[in-house]
């Protein structure tokens, strides 16, 4: 190497890695090479006493700070039975009120009815025949292989699970399955095979632990097979750990049989058409995710998860079935995988996360799973019901209006109240328009009461 290139390597060496940085140090960086003002570096600086940065700087890499997201409370939830107050962080407005209101309507026929399965998982393990050349063909198993590999692995299962658990103590795998997976399109030539654990996370996701166990066991099967392991990971296709709900709400509070008749037209779009259903299952997310986010769920999981499950039978569907019963009221019904815990990951870490499970006051897993499907339910009725009938933007629209009237600088809460008001009703919802409007309340030409 010339001398140039050697004294850049050791500046390298003298260059901290913003990894390696102190926090005030990865503000200063930031002014530096992302043009971030002082004023914009104080908002880091801000920590509730009770999640300083270290904090935030334990849970995630390179961490500046955190964005915070507004919390609310869903009311009305009455499942199985017992009333809810519902925490949900989310910063969609109309999110939270409809649901409330729909737990309202639903409350007068008693109510959501929820189930949940526990908390079985999946830990996958990818095997392949060892490599014998360079030939990728020579990777994937014939089928007399086949045979004799799942053979091996059968018979150890016992000593495999006892490998998998020998970490676990209060989680365990309960089984061992062995699959053999192929697919045309990807490759010609065979066979892979997947082994699966089975696991009861209990009251916990169970993401780490089933990590583990994937990854305790497969020395252990490359071992006995004389293959070669590739992936060990859980499965977030949660089948096993379903939640399904199912509410009533009565024809005369939702506009008679009209009114049904409008919402099932509604639930027939978004059962045939993808481009529908999607959107109809993003509304349910909306409560799910809120309730999930309140209460420290890794979200991209459940999203994940419950959009595969859309797409079951081949074609994405609605992840809710609407219905008129024999009495002639609506039912709806909702069935998806839910993979969720009250214990590890940030449940027992995050001061905000530990008081939305405070004001849940749950004991188990399942039952969160039991108040986030029926949240679900309850969000795409809401909004099954508005897009039926008036559509949704007049409720929005009002919310919006005030976040409209703060952003053009109103500050007091009457006032707040008159712009957002009046950009409404003159469907003018614009910051121009406000800020004409708080120019008409300073010349007094409009009442500021
Ligand atoms: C908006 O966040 C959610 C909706 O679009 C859901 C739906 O269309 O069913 C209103």
């Amino acid at each position: 190497m010339d001398k140039k290139n050697n004294s850049k390597k050791n500046d390298d060496k003298n260059v901290k890695k913003f990894y390696e940085l102190e926090h005030k140090e990865r503000l200063e960086f930031l002014k530096k090479e992302a043009h971030i003002t002082d004023q914009d570096s104080k908002i880091f600086q801000d920590f509730p006493k009770n999640f300083k940065f270290n904090k935030v700087n334990n849970m995630i890499e390179n961490a500046i700070g955190f964005i915070p997201i507004p919390l609310g409370i869903a009311t009305n939830f009455v499942i199985n039975g017992r009333k809810y107050l519902i925490p949900m962080a989310i910063e969609e407005p109309s999110v939270i009120a409809a649901a409330s209101k729909a737990a309202k309507i639903a409350s007068v026929k008693g109510g959501f009815l929820a189930e949940a399965d526990n908390s079985i998982m999946i830990g996958q393990i990818q095997l392949i025949s060892r490599d014998k050349s360079n030939d990728d063909k020579d990777k994937f198993f014939n089928k007399e292989e086949r045979d004799r590999v799942k053979k091996i692995i059968l018979n150890n299962k016992e000593k495999l699970l006892e490998i998998a658990n020998s970490k676990s103590r209060s989680v365990h795998a309960i089984d061992l399955q062995v699959r053999e997976i192929s697919d045309e399109s990807i490759n010609k030539m065979g066979y892979m095979i997947i082994i699966e654990l089975v696991i009861d996370t209990k009251d916990a996701m169970g993401a780490n632990v089933i990590n583990t166990m994937c990854e305790l066991i497969a020395p252990e099967l490359e071992k006995i097979t004389k293959c070669t392991v590739i992936l060990k990971i859980l499965s977030n296709y949660s089948t096993k750990r379903m939640a399904r709900c199912k509410a009533i709400f009565p024809k005369e509070m939702i506009g008679g049989s009209k009114g049904i008749e409008r919402i099932l037209y509604a639930f027939a779009f978004a059962y045939s058409d993808i481009y529908r259903a999607v959107t109809h299952n993003k509304g349910l997310m909306n409560g799910i995710d809120g309730v999930a986010m309140a209460t420290g769920q890794d979200v991209r999981a459940i999203e994940a998860a419950a959009h595969a499950y859309a797409s079951k039978d081949g074609k994405y569907r609605s992840l809710t079935k609407w219905y008129k019963s024999k009495e002639g009221d609506l039912v709806g019904e909702i069935e998806i995988p839910l993979a969720i815990g009250i214990v590890g990951g940030i449940t027992s870490v995050h001061p905000y996360v530990k008081i939305s499970l405070k004001i849940l006051n749950i004991k188990k897993a399942k039952e969160l799973a039991l108040i986030m499907v029926a949240v679900g339910l309850a969000q795409n009725f809401a909004a099954i019901r508005a897009l039926a009938d008036e559509g949704i933007q007049k409720g929005h629209m009002r919310l919006h209006a005030r976040n409209i009237a703060i952003t053009a600088g109103a500050t007091d809460e009457e006032q707040i109240n008159i712009i957002a008001s009046k950009l409404v009703e003159e469907n003018n919802v614009t910051v121009n328009k406000a800020k004409e409007i708080i120019e008409l309340i300073n010349k007094n030409e409009i009442s500021n009461k």
